[in-house]
C-alpha cells in the first residue's frame, strides 16, 4: 500500500551504468541529494559528497563513526527512568576543502563558464572523480581533475588528488587547501523533522592543538561534554613542473597552505593532499596528533598510486564476495541501484570496529548517527555471508556493551539486560519511550543475528566466549518482563512493549515480540546446554561469574513452551497484538498523498488509534521466524497487512517483498524489491538528502536473496526456493557458508549452484539435497515448476 510513486532520476543526472554514478552536469537543484549520493566513507570516516571547493554546500560533512557529542536531554515533563543523555554523532574538522582561482578569479561552481561537467562515483574501483573543464572570463581553458578517496586499507585514511591545468596560455594559480572546524553544529533544530539531527548551543569541538610544518598541519580538538578527543593532519605532495611557492597558516580552528602556481600553457599543477583521523574516548589529544604524524609519514613515503592500488585490491575482494548481477525488469537502472546499494554498505561497515552502523552510516545526520536494530536484523545477513569478520565485529560490539544493558535493565526494574534501543555509547538515547525503550525486541533481534552469525559461519567459539553469556541476560529479562496470565490458560504474557510497527505503540502481547523473545529464550537454553556439554569448565566459569543456576535454565525452557502467541481464529490471522484488530481502520482512501509519511502531519495519538501500520511487524516475523507458520497463515496474514502498511519506513518494502515471494505474488514481488533497491538514486522517500538509507540497502539484498531466489537457512540449513518473475533474465550472487563460496546463478529455466571455493557443501534445492564437492562443483535444477504466479 505504498503511495509514493517511484520517479526515474532524470536521465540527465545520472546516466545508466552498471558500475558508477555518473553526474554528466552541474546540477544545484539535486546539490543536497547528490552530497548523499556522492559520499565516500569506510565504515571509520565518512565524508559527504561535498564539493572540493566547499561550496556550494548544503551540508557540509565529515563523520567519525561514534564521535560524539553528548547533551541532557530536556523534557519538559520528565519521568523516572527516561532517557537521560543524548548522543549526537559530530561533524567534525572538514579537511577536503580546496580553493582554485586563476589570475585571481574564483572558481566557484555555479557561476562558472562549464565547457564541460562529469562528476563520477566509481563503484569498482572505490573513487569518487570529478572532471572538468572551466572557460575564465578572459577566455582561459581549466581543466581541473579530481580524484577522492577514503581508504578502505587504511582506517584512518583519505586522500584528495587535485590537477590543474591551463590549456591555452600560461596563467597564474592560487590553489588553497583549507581545514575547518566546523560551527553549523550550533544553532538550533527547527525540530520539524524528528528524524534529523539536533544542533547545539555550546562550542562543542574545543580547540586543543595547532601546528603547521611547511605543508604538513594538524589540528587537535577535544569535545566539549563527551571528552572525546580527535586529531586531524594534513600534508600534500606537490608534482609540477611548474614553478610554485607556498605560505602556511595556521589557528585554532581553522588552516590553510595558499600555493601560488606560476602555469604554463599545458603544464599541470598536481597537489596530492592526504588526509588522516584519529579519535578516542580516553587518549589525550598530544597522543593522537602522534599518531596522525606517523601515519602521514608513511603516506608521504608510500605515495598515491600505492593508496589507490589498495583500494583497488580490496574493491576486487569486495566485489568478488559481494556482486550482485541482476537483469530483473529488463533495464539496467536496477542493476546499478543494486550494486550502489551494495557499495553503500560497503562504506557503512568495512572498518566498524568497536562501533556499530549508523542508521545512515556517515553519509547524513539524520538519526543522530545512532545504532539501531537495523544492523543486525537488515545488514547483518548480508554481512554474515559476505564479510562474515565485518559481521563478527559488530557482535563483539553489543557484547562490549552488556554491561550497561544489564545497567539499563535495572533502571527499569528489571532482571538481566536491556539492549538500548538507540545509541551510540550503549546508553539508552531514546527521549521518546514510547516508540524508543519500549521495543524491547532489540534484545531478541541481537540475539537473532546472533544465532545467525553462528550458524552460518560455524564460528562456535564465538558463542561460548561471548555469545552465551548475552543469552544468559537476555533470557532473563524476557522472563522478568513477561509473567504467567491469570486468565487460567498458563499462558506467558508479555505486556507493555511497541513491535517494529511504531505507528502502534505499548500494546500488550506483540506478536512479533513474544515470538522472537520466544526464540531468544530457546536459543539460550538450546546453546549452554550445547556448552555445558562441549566445554564444561567454560559454562562452569560463566555460570558462578552470572550467578546462573540450573534451575533458571529450565524455566526458559518452560516460559518458551508456554509464549502466548495471538491468533484470531475467525480471521486466521496472527493480530499485531491485543488490541489491534478492534481498532478503527486508518481512512486510507482520504488521506491524500502529501500526508504521507504520516509521522509529519498527524500526532502519534490519532495514529495509535487506528489500524495502520507504519513498517512490517507480523511480516517481519512471518519472515524472521518463518518455520512457524503455515503457508495458508502467511498468506491470510499478508492479505491482511499489506493493504494497512504505509511504508512510511524504508524498512519495510524490502520485507514485504520477501514475503509476496514466498507466497508466489510475484508481481507484487518485483514492485515492492523496487521501491527497496531504487530507495536512494530515486530518492523515494524524498530525504535522501539527510543520508543513504542503510537499512532498506541491505534490505534490498535480503528481497533478492531471501525473497527471489528464496534462500532460507533457520537453524543452519541452507535451503533455497527460487522464483524468477516472467521479467527477470537473470540474477546471480555468491554467499560465503562456513568459509566455502557458493555461487548460484539464476536464469528463466534454471538454477545453477555452483561451489566456487571449497571442498564439501550440502545444501537443499525445493526440498531436494544438492551435495556439491571440489570435483563436482556444479549442479543444475529446472525452475518450470514454480515458476507460475
Ligand atoms: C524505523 C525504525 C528504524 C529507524 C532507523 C525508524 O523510522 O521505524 O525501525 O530502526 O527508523 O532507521
Amino acid at each position: 500500500m505504498i503511495k509514493k510513486k517511484i520517479t526515474l532520476p532524470p536521465e540527465h543526472i545520472y546516466p545508466l551504468d552498471d558500475w558508477k554514478i555518473i553526474q554528466q552536469k552541474f546540477a544545484p537543484k539535486y546539490l543536497a541529494q547528490d552530497e548523499t549520493v556522492f559520499a565516500t566513507g569506510n565504515g571509520y570516516l565518512g565524508f559527504r559528497g561535498n564539493h572540493e571547493e566547499g561550496t556550494p554546500v548544503i551540508q557540509r560533512g565529515t563523520y567519525i563513526n561514534g564521535f560524539h557529542e553528548q547533551w541532557p536531554i530536556q523534557y519538559g515533563e520528565s519521568a523516572y527512568g527516561f532517557a537521560k543523555t543524548g548522543q549526537t554523532m559530530l561533524n567534525v574538522t572538514d579537511s577536503k576543502v580546496i580553493r582554485l582561482y586563476v589570475d585571481d578569479e574564483p572558481f566557484y561552481l555555479p557561476t562558472a563558464d562549464l565547457k564541460s561537467y562529469r562528476r563520477v562515483l566509481d563503484m569498482k574501483e572505490g573513487a569518487l572523480h570529478r572532471e572538468i573543464l572551466w572557460e575564465t572570463a578572459s577566455g582561459k581553458q581549466v581543466s581541473i581533475n579530481t580524484t577522492r578517496i577514503v581508504s578502505f586499507e587504511h582506517r584512518h585514511v583519505a586522500a584528495i588528488c587535485y590537477e590543474v591545468k591551463v590549456l591555452n596560455t600560461p596563467a597564474k594559480l592560487i590553489v588553497s587547501s583549507k581545514m575547518r572546524c566546523p560551527t553549523e553544529d550550533m544553532g538550533e533544530n527547527d525540530g520539524k523533522d524528528p528524524r534529523k539531527s539536533r544542533k547545539f548551543n555550546h562550542n562543542v569541538l574545543l580547540p586543543r592543538v595547532n601546528r603547521v610544518d611547511q605543508q604538513r598541519v594538524l589540528l587537535g580538538h577535544e569535545v566539549h561534554t563527551s571528552k572525546m578527543t580527535i586529531a586531524c593532519g594534513v600534508d600534500h605532495e606537490i608534482q609540477t613542473k611548474n614553478s610554485y611557492s607556498y605560505k602556511s597558516e595556521c589557528y585554532e580552528d581553522s588552516a590553510k597552505i595558499v600555493y601560488t602556481v606560476h602555469a604554463q600553457a599545458q603544464e599541470s599543477f598536481r597537489l596530492i593532499k592526504y588526509m588522516v583521523y584519529h579519535s578516542s574516548r580516553s587518549s589525550p589529544v598530544t597522543e593522537l596528533c602522534g599518531r596522525s604524524e606517523r601515519t602521514l609519514d608513511s603516506l608521504m613515503q608510500e605515495g598515491f598510486d600505492k593508496l589507490i592500488q589498495g583500494q583497488q585490491h580490496f574493491m576486487d575482494g569486495f566485489w568478488s564476495r559481494c556482486d550482485l548481477k541482476a537483469n530483473m525488469y529488463n533495464d539496467k537502472r536496477t542493476q546499478q541501484c543494486l550494486r550502489f546499494n551494495l557499495f553503500h554498505i560497503l562504506q557503512a561497515s568495512a572498518r566498524v570496529e568497536g562501533t556499530g552502523i549508523g542508521a545512515r552510516g556517515l553519509t547524513g545526520e539524520a538519526y543522530e548517527g545512532h545504532y539501531f536494530w537495523d544492523t543486525e536484523i537488515y545488514l547483518m545477513p548480508f554481512l554474515i555471508y559476505t564479510s562474515p569478520k565485518v559481521a563478527k565485529n559488530l557482535l563483539r560490539f553489543r557484547y562490549s556493551l552488556l554491561d550497561k544493558a544489564r545497567k539499563r535493565a535495572r533502571e527499569l526494574n528489571q532482571k538481566g539486560a536491556l539492549f538500548p534501543w538507540r545509541t551510540i555509547t550503549g546508553d539508552e538515547a531514546s527521549a521518546f519511550f514510547a516508540a524508543g525503550t519500549a521495543q524491547y525486541h532489540i534484545n531478541a533481534d541481537i540475539i537473532y543475528a546472533l544465532r545467525k552469525y553462528v550458524e552460518v559461519t560455524g564460528d562456535e567459539e564465538f558463542l561460548f566466549e561471548y555469545g552465551a553469556e548475552m543469552l544468559i541476560e537476555t533470557a532473563r529479562l524476557w522472563a522478568d518482563l513477561g509473567f504467567y496470565s491469570q486468565n487460567g490458560k498458563d499462558e506467558f504474557h508479555i505486556h507493555g512493549v511497541t513491535g517494529p510497527d511504531e505507528y502502534t505503540a505499548i500494546v500488550n502481547n506483540n506478536a512479533f515480540t513474544n515470538m522472537m523473545a520466544r526464540e531468544n529464550l530457546r536459543y539460550a537454553v538450546e546453546s549452554l546446554k550445547l556448552l555445558q556439554g562441549k566445554r564444561p569448565e567454560r559454562f562452569e566459569a560463566l555460570a558462578q561469574e552470572t550467578g546462573l543456576a540450573n534451575a533458571e535454565i529450565d524455566e526458559w525452557e518452560k516460559i518458551a513452551e508456554k509464549m502466548y502467541i495471538p491468533y484470531d481464529m475467525e480471521k486466521g490471522i496472527h493480530p499485531q497484538d491485543d488490541e489491534f484488530l478492534k481498532k478503527e481502520i486508518w481512512d486510507f482512501e482520504n488521506t491524500p498523498t502529501s500526508h504521507y509519511p504520516l509521522l509529519l502531519h498527524y500526532h502519534p495519538l490519532v495514529i495509535y488509534r487506528f489500524q495502520v501500520i507504519k513498517q512490517a511487524d507480523v511480516v517481519m516475523g512471518m519472515f524472521l521466524l518463518g518455520h512457524e507458520f503455515s503457508q495458508a497463515q502467511k498468506k491470510r496474514n499478508f492479505d491482511y497487512y499489506d493493504p494497512l502498511t504505509t511504508g512510511d519506513s524504508s524498512l519495510s518494502s524490502c520485507v514485504y517483498s520477501i514475503l509476496a515471494f514466498e507466497l508466489g505474488y510475484l508481481d507484487r514481488a518485483m514492485e515492492l524489491i523496487k521501491y527497496a533497491a531504487w530507495m536512494d538514486l530515486a530518492d523515494v522517500g524524498g530525504n535522501v538528502k539527510d543520508g543513504a538509507h542503510i537499512a532498506s540497502m541491505g534490505g534490498t539484498w535480503m528481497a533478492i536473496v531471501y525473497g527471489l531466489a528464496g534462500l532460507r537457512d533457520y537453524g543452519g540449513k541452507i535451503s533455497f526456493n527460487p522464483k524468477l518473475p516472467p521479467k527477470a533474465q537473470e540474477v546471480r550472487f555468491p554467499l560465503t557458508i562456513r568459509g566455502q563460496m557458493l555461487e548460484l546463478i539464476l536464469q528463466k529455466d534454471a538454477v545453477t549452484y555452483l561451489l566456487k571455493k571449497g571442498d564439501d557443501l550440502t545444501i537443499y534445492h525445493t526440498g531436494e539435497a544438492v551435495h556439491l564437492t571440489k570435483k563436482h562443483p556444479s549442479k543444475t535444477k529446472s525452475l518450470i515448476a514454480n515458476a507460475s504466479e
